[in-house]
């Protein structure tokens, strides 16, 4: 952590090649990113995408950094929520940009969510075949989690994120101070994937959230970016060692096999995806310790910490066959397999070849 006048700040590195690049995170980041864009990407233009009620607040120091360091600037304001994340808002996008006149010389930053990141992302890499990118995420689960990887793309009508493509930003710039407006049920389902973070990857950082997870959940400084920093650090990491998913990637899955049953039978409706993915990850940690992969005691923990920070553990009531299909979508064969992320200790993932039946055992 450097202090750097009255601010203070960390940069995570993503080591991608040539196409590395930095997360700086920190407080009062937006006054100053302006010129950090205008040094990585050499842009002339930035179109700033947001919706209306992170614009509102945050666009206006991000607009006036960029113009300050001598970018012509111009917002660009979507539809709000997933739903909205499709073709359609994408066609407007590109409409918006070429009203802005934008060539490749015409940076997009993503000012939101991961919603917003993931919609102005796939704008960005596909308009005039990819221009420079990057995210300024608004949500504590854009930060540690959709902001950094390049993953990005659209909803179908058929299915969620089934159209994308990997767009490595030029940049991550985190501005801690725009979590002050985010609500709180938001804030918690965030932290299930930097819970997510630790028990994957790093029990030391588990353990440093089993210390201060009130303090994170209430975005003291101290606690907050020490921990955004290594969720940050741990998702960028395994991204550089399987930029595409071909291996190490998949253990990001953990919790999301549940937690996306869980999102589709509730038809994505009164569930935050941190919350299906708490639930998910409470599921992995039991039945790691059920089927002998992991010592007793863990799934304890891990439900003992999402519960203090407010999140659910405990499976919604859904018959074990509506599981069971849900499971299976995608899967041709009734029997398919499924390569579940399971727990060997805190801090260790690894992936099991696993049947739905196997998941989800009757009486189980
Ligand atoms: N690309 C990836 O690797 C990846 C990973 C995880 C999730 N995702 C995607 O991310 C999306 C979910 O992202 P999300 O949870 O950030 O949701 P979101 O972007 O929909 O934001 C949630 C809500 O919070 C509001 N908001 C955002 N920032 C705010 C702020 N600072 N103050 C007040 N309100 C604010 C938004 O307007 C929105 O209504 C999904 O579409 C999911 O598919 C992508
Ligand atoms: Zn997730």
């Amino acid at each position: 952590m450097r202090e750097i006048g009255p601010q203070r700040f960390a940069t995570v590195p993503v080591a991608l090649g040539e196409r590395s690049y930095p997360i700086h995170i920190g407080s009062g980041l937006l006054s100053w990113l302006g010129a950090e864009i205008a040094r990585q990407t050499k842009a002339t233009r930035a179109a700033v995408v947001t919706v209306p009620a992170v614009g509102r607040r945050y666009a206006g120091r991000l607009l006036r950094s960029l113009r300050e360091a001598g970018l012509e600037a111009r917002q660009v304001t979507v539809r709000d929520g997933d739903t909205h994340k499709n073709l359609r808002e994408a066609a407007r996008l590109y409409d918006a940009l070429l009203d802005f006149g934008a060539d490749r010389s015409t940076v997009v930053v993503a000012l939101g969510g991961g919603t917003v990141g993931d919609l102005a992302g796939f704008a960005a890499a596909t308009f005039l075949r990819g221009v420079p990118f990057v995210q300024v995420p608004t949500t504590l689960l854009a930060m540690v989690d959709a902001s950094v990887g390049g993953k990005v793309g659209v909803n179908l009508p058929r299915g969620k994120n089934l159209v994308g493509a990997f767009h490595q930003p030029r940049l991550v710039g985190i501005d801690v101070d725009t979590l002050a407006s985010l609500p709180v049920r938001e804030r918690a389902a965030g932290l299930a994937e930097v819970v997510k973070a630790g028990l994957l990857g790093d029990a030391a950082f588990f353990e440093q959230l089993e210390r201060s997870a009130e303090r994170v959940l209430e975005l003291e400084p101290e606690a907050l970016l020490p921990a955004i920093e290594r969720a940050c650090a741990i998702k960028a990491e395994i991204v550089a060692e399987d930029e595409r998913e071909a291996g190490r990637r998949m253990l990001l899955n953990l919790g999301h096999t549940l937690g996306h049953a869980i999102e589709a039978l509730s038809h994505y409706r009164g569930i935050l995806h941190g919350e299906a993915v708490a639930m998910g990850m409470a599921f992995a940690a039991r039945r790691s310790e059920a089927l002998g992969l992991c010592p007793s005691g863990v799934a304890g923990r891990v439900e003992d910490l999402l519960g203090r920070l407010g999140l659910p553990t405990e499976l919604p009531r859904h018959p074990r066959r509506a599981y069971l299909s849900a499971l299976r979508v995608d899967k041709k064969r009734r029997e398919a397999r499924i390569q579940f992320v399971a727990l060997r200790a805190v801090g260790r993932a690894e992936t099991v070849s696993l049947t739905p039946a196997e998941i989800l055992p009757a009486g189980g």
